[in-house]
């Protein structure tokens, strides 16, 4: 088989690479280790920045988004027993962000692939990369029973953090970042009504919780908890509970109802640096992984995209491989802009056992300084919303 992009993974970003060089009329062969069924059930992200929607409308894949997704221009920020809202668009110059599950982008966008009759293969076993320092990269896997081999000229490997790409570059290339958070987050999607119009963070003595939603019937919600949380020790009369007192609710305020899906995620930033060896480009959790709060994992690995998709671009149209080289330093520069955006909402909002009373007071003085300024929740929602694409 013989395609000019070899994609690796088939998440937000190996889909929408795939769709978008597809408008360009760049061929590209998806290869998708799991089922159709589980990649499509995953639950994961929901939350779009401003610039995400305009991308996946720009590539013809948010029709459903436009008619089911919830448009927010606000958040609600509660700490010692108050609620602050942050105005996002009044403060951004009408910004919005906008709810819509990661696996129903996905859905919609493995839909419009496979209706066109674009390759997309699920199940595709023992991929390997091969002669990436080449101008003719190969990707070997097993699929229906058979050996098979996909020749490129470019591979993307957009298969997210536990992928074959970033560890099929040569030891000693890469340079990276890490850092693990001594918390983790229980998240539970349940048949119940949100418990407000738009999202609550909550910093409580107990620890951080969020309040947010999949649709006007469904609520996602989340506890801070330990990185190793015990589930069966988390009843569902527990979870809410602990819920209802760490996000401060008042009677009523929380509805439950049946919990559909308990998890739990792990909190980590890592960055490898750079996002490219030879022919092999990496987008999304493939080369970095935020933590959790404020919801940039999928917002980054589409903001990647629109930078490759440019660079291939003017590959494949034969305007040479300024872009590609560029490509890396690109990404990385609102990659760890984002990245810093994630650690900050992270450590100002939760509860880190054994810290020293000045941090706590530091934390306290900040959010309390947050409610207060202008400029302080203009630097928030700003990035919130979503920073400028290139
Ligand atoms: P992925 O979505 O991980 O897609 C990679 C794809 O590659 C997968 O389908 C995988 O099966 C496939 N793959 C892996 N290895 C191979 C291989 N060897 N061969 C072929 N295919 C392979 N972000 C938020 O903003 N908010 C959240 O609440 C949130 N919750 C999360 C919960 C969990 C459990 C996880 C893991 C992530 C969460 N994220 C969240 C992060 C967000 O979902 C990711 O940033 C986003 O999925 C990145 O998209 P991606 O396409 O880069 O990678
Ligand atoms: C969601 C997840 C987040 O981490 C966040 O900060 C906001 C929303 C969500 O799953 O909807």
């Amino acid at each position: 088989m013989r395609t000019q992009v070899g994609i690796i993974g088939a998440g937000p970003a190996g889909l929408l690479l795939a769709q978008m060089l597809h408008q360009r009329g760049i061929d590209s062969v998806v290869l998708e280790a799991r089922s159709r069924a589980h990649v499509e059930g995953r639950i994961r992200a929901g939350l779009l920045e401003q610039g995400s929607v305009e991308t996946l409308s720009e590539a013809g894949v948010a029709d459903r988004l436009h008619r089911e997704a919830l448009v927010h221009r606000g958040l609600h920020l509660r700490f010692g027993g108050r609620d602050h809202r942050i105005d996002l668009s009044g403060l951004t110059g009408g910004k919005v962000v906008t709810i819509y599950g990661q696996q129903e982008a996905v859905k919609d966008m493995i839909a419009i692939r496979l209706a066109a009759g674009l390759p997309l293969l699920f199940e595709a076993a023992g991929v390997a990369l091969h002669d990436l320092a080449t101008a003719r990269p190969r990707v070997t896997f097993r699929h229906d029973g058979r050996d098979q081999a996909l020749d490129c000229d470019v591979i993307a490997g957009c298969d997210g953090f536990h992928g074959v790409s970033r560890a099929s570059i040569p030891g000693g290339e890469l340079r990276l970042f890490d850092r693990v958070y001594p918390f983790a987050w229980l998240g539970i999607l349940a048949r119940a009504r949100p418990m407000a119009e738009e999202l609550i963070y909550a910093r409580h003595t107990r620890g951080f919780a969020l309040a947010t939603m999949r649709s006007t019937s469904i609520s996602r919600l989340y506890l801070q908890c330990a990185p190793g949380e015990d589930l069966a020790q988390w009843s569902d009369a527990r979870i809410w509970s602990e819920l209802r007192t760490r996000l401060g609710a008042r009677d009523g305020e929380l509805e439950d109802g049946p919990i559909l899906q308990k998890g739990v995620t792990a909190m980590h930033s890592f960055i490898a640096e750079p996002m490219r060896h030879g022919r092999l480009f990496l987008a999304g959790d493939a080369a970095h992984i935020v933590p959790p709060t404020g919801a940039k994992g999928m917002n980054l690995a589409i903001a990647d995209v629109r930078v490759l998709v440019r660079a291939l671009e003017a590959f494949f149209a034969g305007r040479g491989e300024a872009l590609m080289d560029s490509y890396s330093a690109t990404c990385l520069d609102r990659v760890w802009k984002v990245q810093r955006f994630s650690w900050w909402m992270t450590q100002l909002l939760h509860r880190y056992d054994g810290q020293d009373d000045f941090e706590e007071h530091i934390r306290i003085a900040e959010l309390d300084y947050l409610a207060g300024s202008v400029a302080a929740q203009t630097t928030l929602a700003e990035n919130y919303v979503g920073l400028p694409l290139g």
